[in-house]
């Protein structure tokens, strides 16, 4: 007989509606900036002015939903250190053991040594990506976009960092790492007890816990 589901509620409404507005606001910029990149190679949106507009509209989605996903976490739930940071358990035995758990575990039908709660819901190696992602990665690039939108206006600033040569290339490697990022960030979310379990619970809010172990995955 199969065993009830145990449902815990996991993601809040604030935060997933910053995570759709930012996937999605991601792979609009992606793909613009490849244009914007490689005009003579790629043309996903008519004009190089159109890739431009779409380039800089979905940076301004980005950079509001991430306010309000730092506001919420900082502000209203307060569990951003919480969540977010790794404890030195995690750093010495906790990373490791994640990794093992990807790259071997996983595939010898082993379950996953993080148990999931609404106070822990971050295993060790997300915990760290998260943390590097969403506090120095993202703002960076936000950063550095914010200031090729407004050269004119910020160009004591462009000058003192190396100029638009530099600013540009600084943007153009954050968002090579983001995107390599993204490639991971999807397939991992792909490794709970069935390839949409970590999904929903970013659709939905809850996740639905079932183990005939007696274990959360
Ligand atoms: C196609 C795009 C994306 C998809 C399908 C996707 C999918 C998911 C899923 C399924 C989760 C919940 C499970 C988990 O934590 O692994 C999640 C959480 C998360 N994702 Fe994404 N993601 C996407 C893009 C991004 C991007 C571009 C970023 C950041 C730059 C990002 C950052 C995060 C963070 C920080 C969380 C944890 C949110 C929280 O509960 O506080 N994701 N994503």
């Amino acid at each position: 007989m199969s065993k009830p589901k145990q449902k815990i509620y996991l993601t809040p409404t604030p935060v997933r509606i910053w995570h759709w507005l930012n996937a999605f606001g991601f792979l609009a910029l992606i793909l613009s900036g490849a244009q914007i990149r490689y005009p003579e190679f790629v043309n996903f949106f008519g004009s190089y002015k159109a890739a431009i507009r779409l380039h800089d509209t979905a940076g301004i989605v980005v950079s509001i939903s991430f306010c309000l996903w730092l506001t919420y976490y900082l502000v209203v739930a307060r569990s951003l250190l919480k969540l977010y940071v790794p404890s030195g358990d995690d750093l010495r035995l906790g990373l490791f053991r994640q990794m093992l758990f990807y790259f071997f575990n996983y595939f010898r039908g082993k379950p996953n040594p993080h148990v999931t709660t609404p106070d822990n819901k971050f295993n060790p190696l997300q915990k760290s990506a998260y943390l590097v992602i969403m506090m120095v990665l993202v703002p960076l690039v936000i950063l550095t976009g914010f200031m090729l939108m407004n050269i004119e206006l910020l160009r004591p600033l462009v000058l003192l960092l190396g100029g638009i040569k530099i600013i540009a290339g600084a943007h153009f490697l954050l968002a090579c790492i983001l995107i390599a990022f993204l490639f991971t960030h999807v397939y991992l979310a792909t490794l709970g007890h069935t390839p949409f379990a970590h999904f929903k619970p970013m659709w939905t809010g809850w996740e639905e816990h079932e183990d005939e172990h007696g274990k959360t995955h």
